[in-house]
This record gives C-alpha cells, sequence and structure tokens, in this order.
C-alpha cells in the first residue's frame, strides 16, 4: 500500500466493502465515484447545505465533512438504502405526495436528515423537526411543503420504518 492509499472496509447499505483509497479523498467523493452511489448530493461541499447527508452508524453526518478513512469499520447509510423506484420509503411517499421538493438536488440530505431524526426520536415536535432541518438548504422550495412532508410522514407512521 503507498503511502497515499488508505485500506477503508465499511458497510455501506447493509453490504461490506473493503476499498484501497487515497487517505485524502472524502466519504461523499468514495460513494459516489467508487461505489457509484449518486444519491448522495455534493452542494458546497464544506458543512454549510447539507445535501450530502448520510447515516453514519445510525446518525447524521455531513459526508463531505468526513474523510473515507474516518468512516472505517463504521455502517453507512445512504438515500438509495430508503426505497425503491417501485416502493418508496415512507418518508419519501409523503414528501412525493406532499410536493415536499422542486428540484430535488437538496432531497438526499434531506431524507437522510428526517431519517435518522425519526430513528431516534419518533415523535419530534414541530419545533424539533426545524432545528433538526435547519441545517439543511434548498434553493426551490422555501421549506414549507418540506415541513409539511415530515408532518404527512409522521402522521403516516413513518417513524416504524426508520
Ligand atoms: S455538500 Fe456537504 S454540506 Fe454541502
Ligand atoms: S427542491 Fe431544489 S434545492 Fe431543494
Amino acid at each position: 500500500m503507498s503511502d497515499d492509499r488508505c485500506e477503508v472496509t465499511v458497510t455501506v447499505n447493509g453490504e461490506e466493502r473493503s476499498l484501497a483509497v487515497e487517505c485524502r479523498r472524502t466519504l461523499a467523493e468514495v460513494l459516489r465515484e467508487d461505489l457509484g452511489l449518486t444519491g448522495t448530493h455534493l452542494g458546497c461541499e464544506h458543512g454549510v447545505c447539507g445535501a450530502c447527508t448520510v447515516a453514519v452508524d445510525g446518525a447524521a453526518a455531513r459526508s463531505c465533512l468526513m474523510l473515507a478513512v474516518q468512516a472505517d469499520g463504521c455502517e453507512i447509510e445512504t438515500v438509495e438504502s430508503l426505497g425503491t423506484e417501485e416502493k418508496l420509503h415512507p418518508i419519501q411517499q409523503a414528501m412525493w405526495d406532499e410536493h415536499g421538493f422542486q428540484c430535488a438536488f437538496c432531497a438526499p440530505g434531506f431524507l437522510m436528515t428526517v431519517y435518522c431524526l425519526l430513528r431516534e426520536n419518533p415523535a419530534p415536535t414541530p419545533e424539533e423537526i426545524r432545528e433538526e432541518l435547519s441545517g439543511n438548504l434548498c434553493r426551490c422550495t422555501g421549506y414549507a411543503s418540506i415541513l409539511t412532508g415530515v408532518q404527512a410522514a409522521l402522521s403516516r407512521g413513518a417513524a416504524a420504518d426508520a
């Protein structure tokens, strides 16, 4: 192994993956470029927009701020783990039904943030939801429809699938 490459073993969406990656590369880059999981979006690339949010050992994390090598031994969940085109996850379905997103560039980050929130807190208050989503930016919707979507997901019992 050359000096600038590191061995990384992660479980991604339930599948163990071992890779030799340049030590300077971020988790977001490795997910997208090495593992083909392009559902994780890169916006600002410096921790501001939340588009790159994934679950790391169950907690929401900005994959643009994390080196892949820091994720060694961790369990990673990306937006690809949520649902399929044929069967959306209840959070995705609620967002779809409530027109939560427009261009949806921000959607993977919001979805994973909500997913992690509901796993930790199955009955968040509207204030807690706003607080949790305050670190995710959307350039299109003005946020009201996103919050409506989260409330719809809650009322349909989406927390049971988080
Ligand atoms: S791309 Fe990671 S926070 Fe914006
Ligand atoms: S729907 Fe376009 S950035 Fe959020």
